[in-house]
């Protein structure tokens, strides 16, 4: 009896029925509720305050804004009589208007936004640095990879690209020649528990993998060691499966030739049209490549290029 008259008498004032309608449908500050019913804010905070205290709503704190939504009750004497004043609500014309208002309320929010973006434009990209998300940026876009796919990494060396690609879940088959790399790599995955990386030993001209084995093929700072980079690059297009990619990266052509000595490599990188020539043999698809200057603090270095392309479904 009790619960019954509180509903009642909660329910008995149209403008505590029009914020809950408000309300229920969505949450609002109290000034946007000030502004779709038009009361000054002692009026609405009043009957906010009734309607808390009944326990028909839940607050949201976020800095000095409070947030406010209908919680409509499951069941029991609550739930039965509203269901019975929102029925009559339809066709109400205070409620018509109010819905109205709402509409005008969440179109200045999103005014609000639009405009604070019309104003910064171009100028966001130096604000953004505030954010400092590069990795941020790079970890979202790598959840677009189907974690799905098999890579192969030639070349892994002590691993570093092949536990990258483990930790997007990924299944990986990290390949080398050398045997103290091979070791190396197997301690680094070891020691963070990574799963779903098989390191075989073999060479980059005859990759110990069976016919379209893989998904993609990836070789990373690796060609530039190689007797014959062509043949590597056939090889990787030869373990992928039709429509999978093969994607390389390495040096442009340059003149430092204390690489030779300092980094043991053999080709002084290489020329776009002969990276394009390999996979051209290779019956790849004509690669996609994007050269990036050399970036190093310490010794002047040079371009770096990556070359993709997808093996052709034939
Ligand atoms: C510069 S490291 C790059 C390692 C790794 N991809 C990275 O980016 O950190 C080159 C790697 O290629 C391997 N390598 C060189 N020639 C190879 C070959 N013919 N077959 C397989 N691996 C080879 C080396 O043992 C070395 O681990």
């Amino acid at each position: 009896m009790e619960t019954l008259q509180k509903v009642f008498k909660t329910f008995a004032d149209p403008t505590r029925v029009r914020a809950l309608a408000l309300l229920e449908q969505q949450e609002l500050a109290v000034q946007e509720l000030m502004d779709v019913l038009g009361m000054a804010q002692s009026r609405v905070s009043r009957h906010l305050a009734i309607l808390r205290e009944a326990g028909l709503l839940r607050d949201r704190r976020d800095g000095t804004y409070v947030f406010y939504r209908f919680a409509v009750p499951e069941a029991g004497p609550w739930r039965d009589a509203w269901e019975l004043v929102r029925a009559s609500l339809q066709h109400d014309a205070t409620r018509e208007r109010d819905v109205a208002a709402l509409g005008q309320v969440m179109q200045a929010r999103a005014a609000r936004t639009r405009s604070f973006f019309d104003a910064v434009g171009p100028e966001w990209d130096a604000l953004r640095k505030v954010f400092n998300d590069d990795a941020l940026r790079a970890r979202a876009i790598s959840r677009l990879v189907d974690p799905g796919l098999t890579v192969v990494d030639v070349g892994t060396g002590t691993g570093i690209l092949a536990a990258e690609l483990a930790r997007l879940g990924l299944r990986v088959v990290a390949v080398d020649h050398s045997m103290r790399m091979i070791d190396a790599a197997r301690s680094k995955f070891a020691a963070e528990h990574l799963e779903g990386i098989e390191l075989r030993h073999g060479e980059a001209g005859a990759l110990p993998l069976a016919d379209r084995e893989v998904d993609a093929a990836l070789a990373h700072m690796v060609l530039q060691h190689l007797p014959s980079p062509g043949e590597a690059i056939r090889e990787m297009a030869r373990c992928v499966r039709c429509g999978g990619a093969v994607v390389v990266v390495d040096f442009v052509r340059h003149e430092h030739e204390w690489m030779r000595q300092e980094l043991g490599v053999t080709w002084l990188g290489f020329e776009q049209t002969e990276v394009e020539s390999w996979f051209r043999d290779a019956h790849l698809e004509p690669p996609l490549i994007q050269i990036y200057a050399g970036a190093s603090a310490s010794r002047d270095l040079p371009g770096t290029f990556i070359a993709s392309a997808r093996r052709s479904e034939s």
